[in-house]
């Protein structure tokens, strides 16, 4: 006969209702639980031991960038992206690649070198074989090409890349970099990643209209992409829930995988929104109910997998000091968006 005292039971409410969020989520085969970290931050204990217990994914937050990894053409760095991946494969978790190509965060040999389109197309082709190669096997998923749409016209950017003439084998940048990141590593899973695009209604209904297109128009032409990278740095007060439902549900319709992968919840006044956020009690509610709305989302989702903020503590983040934007306070602890999610994982 099994005796529990209310003593235990207390024991065993308490440690059920702090269990990880990514033991939860892994015990019941729901999405992964990610988070971008710094390898700068290893050195705090309470930085790895959070990220390491909760999360089961994650994201290099900026050394495995071109700058960073290939900061002197030819000569590539793999120092700071290696100890992301060593700290993954420790932890039992996912690493995922971010990113190949992007118009931002490029060495100055590169944005300054005047390059043909000849010479770009070798850059490229170089940069992808060299770093997708040796992260092989390694990698759940690269985020091939980031943010590579204009938010007036939607067109692709104004950027070096974009010198890159189309052939006969590709219509543009965006396609060739896809071809070289499939066949440096067969395995990983290939993604456009891009902001503003999470939404199909509302503000973010042009661009993710277009980002939509813009896929399908790759699958028509055998392009290797297998998922789409919902940025959403989107702020408190987000409420275009049933506009991420949608969009989940026709990459779904199409065979395209969705990841939510740099999501952050800074409390922020939106003047063009008419919103104010003063951080306190309702703040901390609200922005945990758009975290747990968006989990919940992710969830049902059949193309979503991977629920991964940007960064996981408020004492770092790449957003302004005061903007409380991540699950986890500046002390470690748990704010109310872990236990909301946390909520929503036990009830999945
Ligand atoms: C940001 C990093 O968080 C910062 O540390 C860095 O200074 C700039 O880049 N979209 C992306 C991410 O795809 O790579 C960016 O990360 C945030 C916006």
């Amino acid at each position: 006969m099994m005796i529990v005292t209310l003593t235990s039971l207390a024991i065993i409410i308490a440690s059920a209702s702090s269990q990880p969020l990514r033991s939860i989520a892994s015990e019941k085969g729901l999405c992964y639980i990610g988070a971008a970290v710094n390898e700068a931050y290893f050195t705090q204990e309470s930085y790895r031991a959070t990220a390491a217990e909760q999360y089961n994914l994650v994201t290099a937050e900026n050394s495995c960038k071109f700058g960073s990894i290939q900061p002197t053409r030819g000569e590539y760095n793999f120092q700071g992206c290696d100890s992301v991946l060593d700290f993954a494969v420790e932890n039992g978790m996912q690493f995922r690649g971010h990113n190949f190509i992007w118009a931002r965060f490029n060495p100055g040999w590169l944005e300054d070198g005047d390059f043909d389109s000849d010479e770009l197309v070798k850059i490229m082709t170089d940069h992808i074989n060299t770093v997708g190669s040796r992260y092989k096997n390694k990698t759940i998923a690269w985020d091939v090409v980031n943010e590579a749409l204009n938010d007036d016209d939607y067109g692709l950017r104004d950027c070096i890349w974009h010198n890159i003439t189309a052939t006969e084998s590709y219509t543009s940048y965006v396609d060739l970099a896809f071809t070289l990141a499939r066949a440096a590593d067969p395995q990983a899973k290939l993604f456009y990643n891009d902001y503003n695009v999470a939404s199909s209604t509302g503000w973010s209904k042009g661009k993710s209209d277009a980002m939509f297109e813009m896929v399908k128009g790759m699958l028509e032409r055998g392009v290797p992409i297998d998922g789409v990278g919902l940025q959403m740095h989107v702020g408190c007060g987000y409420d275009m829930f049933d506009g991420v439902r949608d969009n989940m549900s026709r990459y779904h319709e199409i065979g395209i995988e969705v990841h939510i992968t740099e999501l952050d919840l800074a409390c922020e006044d939106k003047p063009e929104e008419n919103k104010d956020c003063v951080w306190g009690d309702e703040a901390q509610e609200e922005q945990a109910e758009t975290y747990a709305s968006l989990l919940e989302i992710c969830v049902e989702s059949e193309a979503c997998t991977n629920f991964e903020t940007w960064g996981f503590t408020d004492e770092h983040t790449w957003l302004d000091e005061g903007t409380h934007p991540l699950p986890f306070d500046e002390e470690y602890e748990e704010k109310f968006a872990v236990k909301a999610m946390r909520d929503v994982l036990l009830n999945a």
